[in-house]
């Protein structure tokens, strides 16, 4: 094997390999930076396949036997790191319009048989045992890059709309969603005891489970906002469905009812979706191939197609006339299951649904009272393999009504002194929601576990990384 060299200083700027794939005439010289993904020898040349993370296609390099490179190149192994200078030229072989003539190989760092990606499939569940090197297979890279694309196609969509960024805390002293799903956050150290208000900040603090508190505040005075930003759940649910840190995007609008909140949900998810088939069409056809099958056509309903809107209490009948054998019976006042919400999406309507208007006992303090008084303006958009993807509601304004459900839902007006005040000082209707990154992505690529569309997925029992 070759010994190591630094990379060099190099007089030529390093190409990304995209850009190279991507070249519209022959180059003279050129210098990529990669890792060797396979090494193959054939009648007097080496082939390489180098990738640097640039595009799910590799680059072919070939050296030829009896230039100064070749012996360098028969002695790498898959997984090394190296450094290329040479000529770009069409390829005449099929796969490829480019490919590079090595000059100049040079090993930058080594890598051992003990590389566990030496073949080409791996399970899902062992490659989460490696979350640290999954994302150099083909997989995990084509949907990181989906992932930094989506994020920034959200950005688009909400600056395109005079949404306002908000950076809202991620230690926080109030629980959002009532649930008592918060991680404690405390500089308690091992067999310390500190009382709250002996405690960083005198008070219980915890991690984030959603921003909408604080984003609605800024509603209310920047007129459009949004968050994008982790959140995380203490809920023990072991689901393929959820993550203990998960990133959620959450817009707010004043002046807003419940019917506006749906026409942005449905405008937001359709942007995604086209953004992630107009802009990452390689990498989602990776997921169409390997992954699933049906995803083009899937993706394709969900851009072409109104989502269908129809009430909670229209959905439990739904349910209840299905003559499907659910673990869990369908029954107004009870949340909707899981298997509830995909039968709806996937087989009732076969396209996106938003339900709305929840029973008020099931759904948190914040929601708007409907002139029911026995639902309020909630909205959950679910979708066809997913379920939930984004929850959210128009929001009680009314001062009184707010601090009778706070008090009605066993929690303390004095901890909402703040919350409240935005009642108190020039209130008006205003409306968000809740949309789940990750589901998105798993609607995207057509991946079924949430494991697996996060970076390092932090799980109950799981947290190696
Ligand atoms: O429905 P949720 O709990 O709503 C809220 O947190 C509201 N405060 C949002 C708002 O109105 N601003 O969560 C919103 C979305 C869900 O629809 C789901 O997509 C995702 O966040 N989500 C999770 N994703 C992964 N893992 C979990 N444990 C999740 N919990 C919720
Ligand atoms: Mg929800």
């Amino acid at each position: 094997m070759a010994e190591p060299v630094p990379p060099s200083s190099g007089q030529t700027p390093r190409t990304r390999l995209a850009a190279l794939l991507n070249a519209s005439r022959p180059l003279e010289n050129v210098l990529v930076k990669g890792w060797v993904r396979t090494v193959r020898d054939q009648k007097g040349f080496s082939f390489l396949e180098i990738n640097d993370g640039s595009s799910l296609q590799n680059l072919q390099v070939i050296a030829e036997d009896g230039s100064a490179c070749y012996q360098t190149a028969i002695a790498l192994t898959t997984g090394c790191s190296v450094e290329v200078h040479g000529q770009l030229v069409a390829s005449p072989g099929k796969g490829q319009d480019w490919e590079v003539k090595a000059r100049e190989i040079l090993l930058i760092g080594d890598c051992p048989d003990t590389f566990p990606l030496q073949k080409k499939r791996h399970s899902d569940e062992y490659l989460r045992t490696i979350a640290h090197l999954r994302p150099r297979t083909n997989k995990f890279g084509a949907l990181f890059r989906i992932r930094s694309s989506l994020a920034l196609a959200v950005h688009n969509f909400f600056a395109d709309r005079g949404f306002v960024y908000v950076q809202t805390p991620i230690i926080t002293g109030s629980d959002c969603e009532g649930a008592g799903e918060m991680f404690t956050l405390t500089t308690q150290r091992k067999g310390e005891t500190l009382a709250p208000d002996k405690d960083f900040f005198g008070k219980a603090a915890y991690l984030t489970v959603s921003g909408q508190l604080e984003a609605e505040m800024f509603a209310c005075a920047l007129g459009s906002v949004y968050t994008f930003g982790p959140t995380f759940r203490a809920e023990n649910s072991n689901t393929s469905r959820h993550a203990a840190e998960f990133w959620m995007i959450e817009p707010e609008m004043a002046f807003a009812d419940l019917n506006d909140n749906m026409t942005l949900g449905e405008d937001l998810v359709r942007h995604l979706v086209s953004h992630a088939l107009d802009k990452c069409s390689e990498d989602v056809d990776l997921f169409a191939k390997f992954v699933d099958k049906t995803l083009r056509g899937a993706l394709d309903n969900i851009i072409n197609n109104d989502f269908v809107r129809m009430s909670y209490t229209e959905a439990v009948e739904v349910l209840q006339k299905s003559n499907q054998s659910f673990q869990y019976q369908p029954m107004w006042g009870k949340d909707l299951q899981t298997e509830h919400e995909r039968y709806i999406a996937e087989e009732y309507c076969k396209k996106p649904v938003i339900v709305y208007d929840y029973p008020a006992a099931i759904k948190p303090f914040y929601m708007r009272v409907n002139p029911d008084g026995k639902t309020v303006a909630a909205m959950d958009v679910l979708a066809p393999r997913i379920g939930e993807i984004i929850g959210g509601s128009q929001r009680e304004e009314r001062l009184n009504v707010l601090e009778s459900r706070i008090r009605e839902m066993g929690l303390s007006e004095e901890e909402y002194w703040w919350y409240l005040d935005s009642r108190r000082f020039g209130t008006t209707p205003h409306a968000g929601f809740g949309m789940g990154f990750e589901r998105v992505l798993m609607m995207v690529t057509g991946i079924s576990n949430i494991r697996d569309v996060i970076p390092f997925p932090r799980t109950p029992g799981n947290i190696e990384f």
